[in-house]
């Protein structure tokens, strides 16, 4: 888990500007859920053999001994609300996006943190493959408008659940026949999710997936029109992307289309989702069908530059208790006027101040001493300039106005 410090915060807001005003753009609307469910729901959805619920939850009991976990992503969430809150009951498209802290307990490396945080978007209630190619330029949209260098797009279908499960015997009795070459979690996974063996990062095992049967070979009418169709969108858009025809995911709920967001050189993915048709009704909610994506907030904030020039603001440097009376109205009336400006309460000297100033990297002080309240006035030092000039304390904060304009 790390934390994030004050001077990476301005990128953090660039980020999540760009990504609410695209996402708004949309049409899309902001759900926000609880950080713990119940660890049934994560269960349920993601499949309790995936690594995700089976390695990397953090779950413990409550204080009346009920299962709770940290959520480990959102979808499972959001499909949670939109049928208690009664949204799956309305025959229509609901486009809706959340941000927050995910927890999953990874062996934290460059990229893969315990805590990090997902910009996520769920589009529930449109079976048509023209949805699955909307969310997919919209996330590419949003790779344009973050300047991320060369982005491109892993897809692939998963099919149906009837072509899933056919694809997923036929994995089954390709790699029954080399168990012996499969790392120790592949061969737990022949009987449990043969599919997750596509999925697996160990050398041994990666090699043998490179020959393994593609579902490209199987798949009914239907499925085989929905990628095309899918295919056709993204295509029309200008979308740049590659079939992989292993990529799984590494969550149960997906059906059909998968796809993940790379740029050349970098190992992890910046962001993935797909469909997953069957996930409402699993969860105690009608049939409606969906997709969507999660982005990983960190893995951008690592990728992009970002440097914005700070906004200028003043240091109010006082001297002497009768100034110092005077400077606790000034200041927070500038505040009241939308001023940035800072004070250290217990410094004394004018020298300390001034080195205060310099070292917060304020553009002004102002200096109020016995002198000045005496003339009814305030000196302003530029600290750039070491140029000073006399303000009436009747019209200061018009004049420290002009000075942000200039
Ligand atoms: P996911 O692939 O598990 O999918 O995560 C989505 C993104 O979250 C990843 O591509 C990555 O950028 C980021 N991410 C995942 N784990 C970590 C980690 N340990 N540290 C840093 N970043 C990480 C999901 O979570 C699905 N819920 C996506 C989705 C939404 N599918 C449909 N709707």
């Amino acid at each position: 888990m790390h934390d994030i410090l004050p001077g990476e915060v301005s990128k953090w807001y660039f980020i999540e500007r760009v990504l609410t005003e695209t996402v708004n753009i949309y049409g899309y609307k902001e759900i926000r859920t609880p950080i713990v469910e119940s660890r049934s729901l994560f269960e349920r959805s993601i499949g309790s053999e995936s690594d995700i619920v089976s390695k990397e939850i953090y779950a413990f009991k409550d204080r009346k001994g009920r299962d709770i976990a940290l959520r480990p992503e959102g979808t499972a969430s959001v499909v949670r609300a939109f049928i208690e809150s009664g949204m799956s009951t309305e025959k229509r498209v609901f486009r809706l996006y959340y941000y927050g802290p995910m927890f999953r307990y990874d062996r934290p490396q460059k990229g893969r943190y315990r805590q990090f945080y997902q910009f996520g978007v769920e589009l529930l209630g449109g079976k048509d493959p023209f949805f699955d190619g909307e969310v997919v330029v919209m996330l590419h949209t949003i790779a344009k408008k973050l300047k991320i260098p060369k982005p491109y797009f892993l897809v692939n279908t998963l099919g149906c659940p009837q072509c899933k499960e056919r694809y997923s015997g036929i994995i089954k009795d390709y790699f029954s026949k080399k168990v012996d070459h499969l790392c120790n979690d592949c061969k737990k996974r022949i009987t449990s999710a043969p599919l997750r063996i596509l999925d697996c990062k160990n050398s041994g095992c990666k090699k043998m997936v490179s020959d393994a049967p593609v579902i490209s070979d199987l798949l009914c009418n239907d499925c085989q029109e929905h990628f095309k169709k899918f295919e056709e969108y993204i295509k029309v858009n200008n979308v740049p992307y590659k079939i992989d025809f292993h990529l799984v995911r590494g969550l149960d709920y997906y059906t059909r289309t998968v796809f993940e967001l790379y740029v050349e050189g970098e190992e992890n993915a910046l962001a993935a989702g797909g469909r997953y048709d069957t996930l409402v009704q699993q969860l105690g909610g009608p049939d409606i069908p969906a997709v969507g994506f999660a982005i990983g907030m960190e893995r951008i904030v690592n990728l992009i530059e970002y440097n914005t020039p700070a906004k200028p603001f003043f240091y109010l440097a006082c001297i002497g208790e009768i100034a110092k009376l005077k400077g606790a109205a000034i200041i927070n009336k500038l505040r009241e006027e939308g001023i940035i400006i800072e004070t250290d309460y217990e410094i004394e000297s004018l020298r300390a101040h001034l080195k205060t100033a310099n070292k917060t990297g304020a553009r002004w002080c102002i200096i109020i001493g016995e002198d000045e309240i005496k003339k009814n006035e305030m000196i302003v030092k530029d600290m750039l300039t070491g140029k000073q000039l006399d303000i009436s304390l009747d019209d200061y904060i018009n004049k420290t106005k002009e000075l942000l304009k200039c």
